[in-house]
């Protein structure tokens, strides 16, 4: 296969005839960006599908493109693969090029447990030679049929009998200052996995949370800002998590039961609705990197709205320039503290 080839994304390589032969309905499609996703979806014609992200971002995305095609594939989010019913006879797994090398070996574990018993899991892999997912699904399925065809990775394996659920987690401890140790639960494909992020703990460090305050940890991940300033905001106080991916608002209601959050809620959602306006103290938010600040810009507009007149906002970037200005197109006063390498941003008064 050409180097250029390679590097081209699934939705712009024809299906291969193997993906084609393989899924049968009723059929799984697990994770895939939109395009890559309604692309198999056209080439297998009107294969009856269910669509399963973990993001309600995506999920939506997908929808609206399916909406676009007429076509009469289901989108359904869920924290865990395996929640689905065990009733599928093909799952088709679309691996991303890079990503998070945890992710897939649970997406791989978690589909053994969605199929039919003899139903086929089909990776249509953008790696051709990595040798990773062959030994996976070996591992997991006992038996592996990896035919190259048309320069293409497709690789298959039949769920034979049974196996224990193997949950893929890593439990990390951490503390701020003085305070106790909280014991926090990551899984994979939340933020962030296996330890406390410092761009999290700069934040946790920098923040004013006063006993009773209302909190919004914003894009939550497992809920590591709503559970410390939970340590602040004490009995009176009342914490809630909100991220668009819904295995990071799982974690972030084991964390916060956990680690004896006095009063919170979790709230999935992808534009940071169904809250109510003007009814926070603070609000916390280290939003992600990529999406050209879109979502940095979102987590902004929307908090602004969310806070009380004389709420508190504090944003850790590494971006500085560019997500001050678009604090400043929203708070009149920005203030900024360094810490551990990066900058908090906190309103000082809300703009008119
Ligand atoms: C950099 S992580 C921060 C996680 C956690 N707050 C921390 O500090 O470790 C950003 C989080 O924002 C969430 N996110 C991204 N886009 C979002 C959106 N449109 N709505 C809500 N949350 C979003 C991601 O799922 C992720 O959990």
């Amino acid at each position: 296969m050409s180097r250029k080839r390679k590097e081209e994304p699934l939705s712009r390589r024809g299906v291969p005839e193997l993906v084609r032969d393989k899924a049968r309905p009723p059929l799984a499609i697990v994770l895939g960006s939109p395009a890559e996703v309604v692309h198999c979806l056209g080439a297998l014609g009107d294969v009856e599908a269910t669509c399963y992200q973990m993001d309600l971002h995506q999920a939506e995305r997908l929808q609206a493109e399916l909406a676009e095609q007429q076509a009469p594939a289901k989108v359904v989010t869920a924290a865990d693969l395996w929640d689905l019913p065990a009733d599928f006879q093909t799952v088709l797994y679309l691996p991303p090029r890079g990503g998070e090398r945890e992710l897939k070996i649970d997406m791989i574990e978690q589909a053994f447990h969605v199929l039919r018993p003899h139903g086929t899991l089909v990776v249509w892999s953008p790696y051709d030679t990595d040798p990773f997912f062959p030994s996976l699904l070996k591992k997991i399925f006992g038996r592996l049929h990896a035919p190259h065809q048309d320069g293409e990775a497709v690789l298959w394996c039949q769920r034979e009998g049974d196996r224990p659920r193997r949950r893929h987690q890593v439990a990390f401890q951490a503390r701020i200052g003085g305070g106790p140790s909280c014991r926090f639960v990551s899984r994979p494909g939340v933020f962030s996995y296996g330890r406390f992020d410092n761009g999290a703990r700069a934040l946790a460090e920098t923040m004013t949370v006063r006993p009773g305050d209302r909190v919004l940890d914003v894009g939550c991940g497992c809920g590591t800002n709503g559970v410390f300033a939970a340590q602040h905001a004490g009995a009176d106080g009342h914490i809630t998590f909100v991220d668009s991916n819904v295995r990071a608002v799982a974690l972030a209601d084991l964390n916060a039961r956990a680690n004896g959050v006095a009063a919170f809620a979790t709230v999935a959602s992808s534009r940071i609705e169904g809250l109510a306006e003007g009814s926070f103290d603070v609000v916390l938010a280290n939003p992600p990197y990529y999406a050209n600040s879109s979502i940095a810009r979102l987590f902004i507009e929307r908090s602004a709205a969310l806070l009380k007149p004389d709420g508190r906002f504090y944003l850790v970037t590494k971006q500085v320039n560019e997500i001050a200005n678009l604090m400043m197109e929203t708070f009149a006063h920005v203030e900024a503290m360094m810490h551990r390498g990066y900058t908090i941003l906190c309103n000082t008064e809300t703009a008119s």
